[in-house]
């Protein structure tokens, strides 16, 4: 008797405030980041092994590190031409654990996205029934990326198709980040298939994903930064930073993560109402 698992993982998102008709740990690892008045620059190791998340507690420095680079990678493959990159940011850390640790697969609310930090945040959720490697919900959320009409004039996504979390990740000026993630027992608002699953949310600053509006403007990278904010380019996005010194320089990720050897036999996404701030 060949036992069956089956791997499960639902993402969800919002910018601001949308509610959600249907759509996955204890305390926050303020103490392995260092705060520098909002954001904390991590740098990440050559050659970094993906970790899958196996424990509890929030992201450690070194996770987080990996989740934000995730991000950076996939926002320098756009070739975008007014791309900030992110940095990690320990009060929408905060914010984002404080909401993981609810177990509850919806999205928090408009009021409490409405002043993290300093800014209005959105906010990616993706909840797995498995021990997901750290950078998942980033891999998750760009693969929306062939759902998106760049070039369609109502910048929207395909029909019936969710394309949001990508637009979010890969929000021109959203460069601040902060993500949590907390083991539940059992999900509110998921099934019991989800009992025992990692819930992860993101809080991104400025919120982006605003409707009828492009996630960035394609060019060569760099050329439209705003130079008095952002003067540095690093790999082709807009940096308030000069670029990483040359010991610490970020590669592009390694090959390591494996998804053939896990049974990602159904992913659902599901869309939220996606009532997005019209601009
Ligand atoms: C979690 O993963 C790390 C790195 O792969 C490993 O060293 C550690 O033993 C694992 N811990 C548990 C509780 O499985
Ligand atoms: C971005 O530019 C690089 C180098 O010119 C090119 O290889 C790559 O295909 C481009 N990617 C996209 C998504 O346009
Ligand atoms: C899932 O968790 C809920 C709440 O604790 C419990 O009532 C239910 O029996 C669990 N289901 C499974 C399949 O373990
Ligand atoms: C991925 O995992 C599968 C199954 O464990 C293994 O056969 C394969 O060689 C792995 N691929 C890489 C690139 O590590």
């Amino acid at each position: 008797m060949v036992a069956m698992v089956i791997f499960l993982e639902l993402v969800l998102l919002a910018t601001t405030g949308c509610s959600v008709a249907h759509p996955g740990e204890t305390h926050l690892p303020t103490s392995d980041l260092t705060a520098d008045g909002g954001g904390t620059n991590f740098r990440r190791k050559r050659h970094a092994e993906v970790p899958r998340y196996n424990r509890s507690g929030g992201f450690n420095e070194y996770e987080a590190t990996l989740l934000l680079e995730k991000h950076n990678e996939y926002r320098a493959m756009e070739n975008a031409s007014n791309m900030w990159i992110m940095e990690w940011n320990t009060y929408l850390q905060r914010s984002a654990q404080n909401y993981a640790d609810k177990c509850n697969f919806d999205h928090s609310s408009a009021s409490y996205r409405a002043n993290i930090g300093g800014y209005k945040v959105g906010e990616n959720i993706h909840l797995a029934n498995y021990k997901l490697l750290v950078t998942r919900p980033a891999t998750s959320w760009y693969s929306e990326k062939r759902f998106y009409r760049y070039y369609h004039a109502t910048a929207k996504c395909e029909p019936k198709k969710t394309c949001g979390h990508y637009k979010q990740l890969v929000w021109y000026n959203s460069h601040a980040l902060g993500c949590g993630i907390k083991f539940c027992e059992s999900v509110e608002n998921a099934g019991p298939e989800y009992n025992n699953s990692y819930l992860v949310v993101c809080h991104y600053g400025p919120n982006g994903n605003f409707r009828f509006a492009w996630p960035y403007r394609k060019g060569e990278p760099c050329s439209e930064c705003d130079k008095n904010i952002t003067p540095y380019c690093i790999r082709g996005l807009c940096s308030p930073w000069p670029d990483e010194t040359p010991e610490n320089a970020i590669e592009a990720a390694s090959g390591s993560e494996n998804f053939t050897a896990q049974l990602n036999i159904i992913v659902l996404m599901l869309t939220s109402l996606a009532t997005l701030k019209l601009t």
